[in-house]
């Protein structure tokens, strides 16, 4: 059965509960977190730890751990769940309270955990690409903070599905920030861009990675949005989250991208990232 943590305790999910008065449930006063953990092991557990910290800070909320106890957390939840590849979820939010916009005092926040499988990416994404389709960037001004507040991202992501695609490139003000639930990334002339760390996007641990591997291994990398112009003249666009790793966009709206296929940098990129996780978890 499912193992989750809830505030201190190991429980079988369906037995976990929380009040309809978290604020979480009434006003998606939370953060959250996704961590890919493979055989049995985290992938850049301090990078989603220090981001846990970052996301809290923002919305002055207590963090209810430290990192040691988070990692213990972690670590029992993922042995409860059978070891193997897992997504690990962590969510905190800001406790239970009458409902009211202004923060409750003396409120402990809540803290849940739960496992998920973690699927592997399909040989179909990874040979063919994905399609992804443009959309306005619809959110909040604080797209840094992994918040649980998600109804743009959903309805954002479903708009993707609805057109027969697997996520959408957003544009804010005339450059593409990211996608609903990714990283994004486009390769002109030989050069990879990705949009830099700022508000307008959520600081991917798995861009971290894909950017140190740039320049371990002299592929040129800069760190400046691009234009929808550009985007749609791109010789490559890739996405990249913790569950998805890094896959090609191979379709864009309704024209193929490049020759349609994943693209050489795109292939040299996966292949060196699929070295690091081996490299990272062992
Ligand atoms: N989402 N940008 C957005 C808006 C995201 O939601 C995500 C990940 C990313 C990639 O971040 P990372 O590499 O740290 O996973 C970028 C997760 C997987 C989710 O919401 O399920």
């Amino acid at each position: 059965m499912n193992q989750v943590y809830l505030n201190g305790d190991f429980l079988p999910a369906e037995q976990a509960q929380v009040s309809v008065f978290d604020r979480g449930f009434l006003l998606g006063d939370g953060v959250y977190e996704v961590i890919p953990v493979y055989q049995g092991n985290c992938f850049q557990l301090d990078g989603h730890l220090v981001r846990l910290q970052a996301s809290l800070d923002a919305v002055r909320m207590k963090n209810p751990h430290s990192n040691r106890e988070w990692e213990k957390i972690i670590n029992e939840l993922i042995k409860l769940n059978g070891d193997g590849n897992q997504s690990l979820y962590l969510q905190v939010t800001r406790g239970v309270a009458p409902r009211d916009h202004v923060f409750p005092e003396n409120v402990s926040p809540t803290a849940f955990a739960m496992s998920n499988p973690l699927q592997a990416v399909s040989a179909e994404y990874k040979n063919e690409g994905v399609k992804a389709i443009i959309l306005a960037d619809i959110r909040w001004q604080n797209c840094n903070v992994k918040a649980i507040t998600l109804l743009p991202n959903s309805l954002l992501k479903q708009q993707a599905l609805e057109a027969g695609a697997v996520e959408a490139l957003l544009i804010r003000e005339g450059y593409l920030t990211e996608g609903a639930a990714s990283n994004a990334y486009v390769v002109l002339d030989g050069t990879i861009y990705t949009a830099p760390k700022d508000e307008k996007v959520l600081a991917g641990i798995t861009r971290d990675v894909v950017i140190q591997i740039a320049h371990d291994n002299n592929m040129p990398l800069k760190e400046v949005a691009v234009t929808v112009q550009q985007l749609k003249e791109a010789d490559e666009i890739w996405i990249s989250s913790s569950t998805k790793e890094v896959i090609a966009v191979t379709q864009l709206d309704d024209s193929p991208v490049a020759n349609g296929k994943p693209g050489p940098i795109w292939q040299k990129m996966d292949a060196l990232y699929q070295q690091f996780k081996r490299s990272d978890t062992t």
